[in-house]
């Protein structure tokens, strides 16, 4: 039976252009993925957007254009965004789609038939940015969203809502029962302190006053709530309720496929606390986990369209390449952590790492074996002394730190340990001093052993960086002589694979960056014009 990975990313609001920061997510989701696929995992990714709602209704109106249009124009955005950054989802779910649609209907009906909704009339202070209803507690007296600080104004309508009170015991049995469904766990005590302790209100999940929505079949001038609408992508994407839901079945439905979300921290609440109580309701599997990763913020704040403080991204990749600004996105914000954009530690991450370490462990490595061995990579010697036995104990560690730590998506430090491995190399060079062993015949062996043992941390990791070099792991390859039908994870992860085979120096995978130069090129990409600059 193959391991099985469900793997999504939260659907963006197609409301305005998608910015690095929405690139962060997906990018890390893309690595996480490309990384279960590697290692033979079953893998389904998804990605997509959350398509209604007053916020997109507003905006298009405001265009002059119908909000479908409105959306459809920006969804290109968002395609071109994600196929400029290499991501590999294997769907793009849009929730104006009609096989979303149709399902969001039935799953509100049997909510209707199953008594888990009531109709009833709604009072409260409403954030039309946030597209939430907040109790007077909440907003404080000066009436702000206390998700988003903008002004909330009093609404009443009459509304369907979702019995919690219901569901708010099985819930914290889950929560119990599945210690790692929130992660990081300090996210499980903000929910529970935050929201569950002061006592769960039944949540409001329609809305008469605007109609860019799903409407509710058994009551006319009703749509269905935006978040009950977006969170159901992730069933209704794999055919749940549909004719064909091979996919559901394969993945949501086997108690074996893990189930995973990635999403910010703003939108914990809803798929922490709402999204499994929607799926105890329709007597469903309930995520593995949610993982809530940071924000990406700018020395002004949090990255958004508002503030005018985003970084464009196809400019950034046209001129450093997908594979650095991926390994940029994946190392220097520790996933799970907020962390801050600045062209300095840009330019100094893919020097310090990508230049100086792997670039040149690479250069080195094969030039060397050119010189010493006429290009063929010596036999696998054995470990002949301290530094060589170090070094493939090293090898062998690192692809158990590598899965274990990736496994718990601790992705930034599964790769600095990639990382660390490769710098250990460097240091082998140093201390072995192979051009010195070159000179003394009697230490042939240990100079074979030397190149061999460096050329096969080399394989290992290109392999381990792959889900990240969507181009260069390649590049890798070919210049080790790997044969294409020998790119596996399998190969790599063996210590003598790389033994007879001839190496062939190549171009220089990453030329030194010119930090001055480099940062003036990223400031003024940020000064550039706003919307030119969009994805
Ligand atoms: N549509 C809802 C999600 C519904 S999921 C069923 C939504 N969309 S959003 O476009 O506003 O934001 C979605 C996600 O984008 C955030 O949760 C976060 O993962 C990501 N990010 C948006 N801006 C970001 C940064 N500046 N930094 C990191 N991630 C960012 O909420």
């Amino acid at each position: 039976m193959s391991k099985k990975f469900y793997i999504t990313t939260p659907i963006y609001y197609p409301s305005a252009s998608p910015h690095l920061g929405h690139a962060y997510c997906t990018t890390l989701c893309d690595i996480i993925a490309r990384g279960k696929r590697m290692r033979g995992y079953d893998t389904f990714f998804l990605t997509g957007l959350d398509e209604h709602g007053e916020k997109i209704q507003k905006n298009a109106a405001a265009k002059g254009v119908t909000p479908q249009a409105f959306v459809d124009e920006i969804a290109t955005r968002f395609t071109s965004l994600w196929n400029t950054m290499s991501i590999s989802n294997d769907d793009f779910i849009r929730t104006t789609q009609e096989r979303h649609v149709k399902t969001v209907e039935d799953i509100f009906s049997k909510f209707v038939v199953n008594e888990d909704v009531y109709l009833s009339s709604y009072k409260g202070w409403y954030c039309v940015h946030e597209e939430s209803y907040w109790t007077e507690t909440q907003v404080g007296e000066d009436h702000i969203c206390p998700e988003c600080g903008r002004p909330v104004e009093e609404k009443e309508e009459g509304a369907y809502f979702f019995k919690c009170s219901k569901y708010v015991n099985n819930l914290l049995k889950y929560y119990d029962e599945n210690p790692t469904f929130i992660v990081p766990v300090g996210r499980k005590t903000e929910m529970i302190n935050n929201f569950i302790k002061p006592g769960l209100n039944d949540l409001c999940v329609t809305r008469t006053t605007f109609d860019w929505g799903i409407p509710v079949r058994e009551s006319t001038g009703h749509v269905i709530y935006v978040w009950l609408d977006a969170l159901t992508n992730y069933i209704t994407a794999l055919g749940y309720g549909q004719e064909n839901n091979e996919k559901f079945k394969n993945y949501w439905e086997d108690p074996d496929c893990e189930v995973v979300h990635v999403i910010g921290a703003d939108i914990t609440r809803f798929h922490t606390i709402y999204w499994p109580m929607f799926l105890e309701a329709l007597n469903l599997r309930k995520p593995d986990k949610v993982f809530v990763h940071g924000l990406m913020m700018m020395k002004d704040g949090k990255m958004s369209k508002s503030k005018g403080n985003v970084i464009p991204v196809p400019p950034l990749v046209e001129h450093y390449g997908v594979d650095s600004v991926r390994w940029y996105l994946a190392r220097e914000i520790i996933f799970g952590q907020d962390g801050q954009f600045t062209p300095e530690q840009f330019i100094e991450r893919l020097n310090a790492d990508l230049s100086n370490n792997i670039g040149n462990l690479l250069n080195r490595t094969v030039s060397m074996i050119t010189k010493y061995f006429g290009g063929q990579i010596p036999e696998y010697k054995g470990d002949l002394n301290d530094l060589d036995k170090n070094l493939h104990d090293m090898f062998d560690k690192t692809i158990t730190t590598y899965e274990v730590l990736s496994d718990d998506l601790k992705v930034t430090e599964s790769y600095a340990a990639v990382m660390d491995l490769v710098s250990a190399a460097n240091k082998y060079i140093e201390e072995s001093a192979p051009w010195a062993l070159a000179k003394d015949p009697a230490k042939a062996d240990l100079l074979a052993s030397c190149m061999q043992h460096l050329a096969s941390v080399i394989y290992l990791a290109g392999m381990l960086l792959s889900p990240i070099f969507v181009n260069k792991s390649e590049k890798i390859f070919d210049q080790l002589g790997i044969p294409t039908d020998g790119r596996t994870y399998e190969n790599a992860c063996k210590f003598d694979y790389v033994s007879n085979l001839t190496v062939c120096k190549g171009e220089q995978l990453f030329p030194r960056l010119d930090a001055a130069a480099e940062i003036e090129f990223i400031q003024a990409l940020m000064a550039a014009p706003k919307e030119k600059s969009a994805a």
